[in-house]
């Protein structure tokens, strides 16, 4: 009847449950196609997953759960997989056995086959619009929290078999050039010859810039005329413009490389200054935006409050804006890339603006019947320093992102030298980068993205607790043991013993909830609920590699706690390699 049996063994089991549950429902007239499962993961000490459908159908047809939760147990053949009971007023909670865990360890055998099973049924077409930072300023701290989230949601993505495109929307077409380019000229700077760190001196002079227009008229007069200029296609602005985008962009890649980000595109603002007069014209045409004052500014009326707050698409001076170069953008990323989803990932502090932006961007394509793609804002809080609040040099300035990562990479050195004094420069090197980036990357990852998090170099590199070097020394932990029995890890065959004393089968557990959470990360866009998963299965693999000896005499206990550990190593590198944090095999 049914062949519930060979199919039963899904990387996600409450997947499995759930197909079940429906097969033996839907023909039976106290339920029907209406009964929802609604299977989650249990509390450990009930069972591994739930049933809770039981209650709200139920309720619907005013029966009795408790007797359903019974009627629906008794329908369920007996298995070898799994024991039920009900909780409560009409929970179902199913405990895999063993022979479960056996089967799935067997199944899911390396990253390949983890891939496989985890691939989405309709892949999407997604673009990740992340980083982005202004040009003609170099990178800052607080650059960081886009780059590395939109990377690890990105990776996230193609792990489950999206196609993503990795977009760089720079800040290359704003007001700072007018500054820039006055200050550049009354210094009389040659572009050519700024020394060994020339975004430094870029963003010095236009510091510097900003002074002058700040107290004198005149200057701030000046000023504006070379940004008019600028935009009017004036050719020596232009040239020396483009000169301080190669300038700041030569920085900005010397970042994405050492964090392993590289973007398909970096099309920016400026790629769409002469994409926007279309879009006035169409919102205009559907009366989505209206004249004010000069500007043009859309009203939401149906919001409570941007139906007074207006989101200016132009300015009053006619100037584009960063408003109307985001649409332009999504019609452009729409029509030429045929994208589905867009995911945008910056701070808190523009919820405003992509709230407003996604509404305008909806009710315009619907005018012209366009699929429009569905928009999503990624928002991130701050990074803090120990006093609290947004974290600066002790000057007060902001913390450049290349001292903060070099920085990290020296303060591991020092944590890899005392534990290999006799290592080689050059492996201390290599290491040191692995531990200090991961460190840094981890330590912005495990947090809730939407929270503020503290800085602090002693938690994040630190080896005990939940962060980057733990994980990675995880790894290189289970390494050495495959070292010492000099096998691969691909190599261990399969036991005969199903995981049977209580921590092994604890990990085993753990490691059948890899796929739960996948699943939550992506429906929040938020890799910290991955990182935790990463971090409770180091504890459970410490206390099961703590409480059981691997190397045993008994070849099947050997091979059971081998596979457990292959399987943990698997795991564990396919996880970090999501959050872009390399691992060592020696750490
Ligand atoms: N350049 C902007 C900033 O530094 C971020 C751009 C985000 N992307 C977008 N399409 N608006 O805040």
């Amino acid at each position: 009847m049914l062949g519930y049996r060979s199919m039963f063994i899904e990387f996600d089991p409450s997947v499995s449950i759930d197909r079940i549950l429906r097969e033996i429902t839907l023909e039976n007239d106290a339920f029907g196609a209406s009964f929802e499962p609604q299977v989650r993961p249990a509390d450990e000490r009930f069972g591994d997953f739930q049933a809770n459908g039981i209650l709200p159908f139920a309720k619907k047809a005013g029966l009795n759960p408790r007797d359903l939760a019974q009627k629906l147990i008794g329908l369920l053949p007996h298995s070898d997989f799994w024991e039920t009971s009900i909780a409560g007023p009409g929970f179902i909670n199913f405990k895999l056995s063993p022979l479960f865990f056996k089967k799935w360890i067997e199944k899911f055998k390396n990253a390949e086959s983890f891939r496989n099973a985890a691939e989405v049924k309709k892949p999407q077409k997604i673009v990740v619009d992340f980083s982005s930072p202004n040009t003609a300023k170099q990178m800052h701290v607080g650059h960081i929290r886009s780059t590395i989230i939109g990377e690890s949601l990105a990776r996230l993505f193609s792990f489950i078999g999206h196609e993503v495109i990795r977009d760089n929307h720079l800040g290359d077409w704003g007001t700072q050039f007018g500054i820039l380019l006055f200050a550049i000229k009354k210094e009389n700077i040659s572009l050519e010859d700024l020394g060994t760190d020339p975004i430094t001196k870029l963003e010095n002079l236009y510091r510097m810039g900003n002074g002058w227009v700040k107290d004198d008229e005149n200057k701030l007069v000046q000023a504006r005329e070379e940004l008019v200029k600028l935009q009017n296609g004036n050719p020596e602005n232009l040239a020396l413009w483009q000169k301080i985008k190669d300038i700041s962009m030569d920085s900005f890649l010397g970042i994405y490389k050492m964090l392993g980000v590289q973007f398909d595109y970096s099309l920016g603002e400026s790629f769409y200054k002469n994409k926007v007069e279309p879009v006035y014209e169409k919102l205009l045409h559907h009366q989505i935006c209206v004249e004010n004052a000069g500007a043009l500014v859309v009203f939401h009326p149906e919001h409570k409050r941007f139906s007074k707050q207006p989101f200016i698409i132009r300015k009053s001076d006619g100037a584009s804006n960063y408003a109307s170069t985001d649409l332009a953008t999504v019609e452009y990323r729409r029509k030429e890339w045929q994208s589905e989803q867009i995911i945008y990932v910056t701070d808190g502090r523009q919820r405003d603006h992509f709230e407003q932006l996604f509404m305008t961007v909806q009710k315009w394509f619907s005018k012209e019947k366009n699929i429009c793609p569905i928009l999503k804002h990624v928002w991130f809080g701050t990074i803090l320093g120990e006093d609290n609040k947004a974290i600066k040099t002790r000057d007060g300035e902001p913390i450049k992102l290349i001292d903060l990562l070099n920085e990290s990479i020296e303060r591991a050195k020092a944590l890899v030298v005392e534990k290999n004094p006799d290592l080689e420069n050059s492996e201390v090197s290599r290491r040191a980068k692995i531990i200090g980036l991961g460190a840094i990357r981890y330590a912005d990852l495990s947090q809730d993205r939407t929270l503020d998090y503290v800085f602090s170099w002693e938690k994040l590199l630190a080896m005990q607790g939940n962060t980057g070097p733990y994980l990675q020394y995880a790894v290189a932990r289970i390494h050495s043991i495959f070292r010492k029995v000099g096998l691969k890890p691909n190599e261990i065959r399969i036991s005969d013993y199903p995981p049977t004393s209580d921590s092994e089968k604890k990990l085993a557990r753990k490691l059948l909830f890899f796929s739960g959470a996948i699943k939550q990360t992506i429906k929040e866009l938020k890799p910290h609920f991955l990182g935790t998963y990463l971090y409770e299965l180091t504890t459970e693999f410490s206390s099961f590699y703590s409480q059981n000896k691997v190397v045993v005499e008994e070849n099947e206990i050997k091979f059971l706690r081998l596979i457990l550990c292959a399987r943990t190593l698997c795991v564990l590198e396919i996880g970090l390699d999501i959050l872009g944090i390399e691992t060592l095999q020696e750490m």
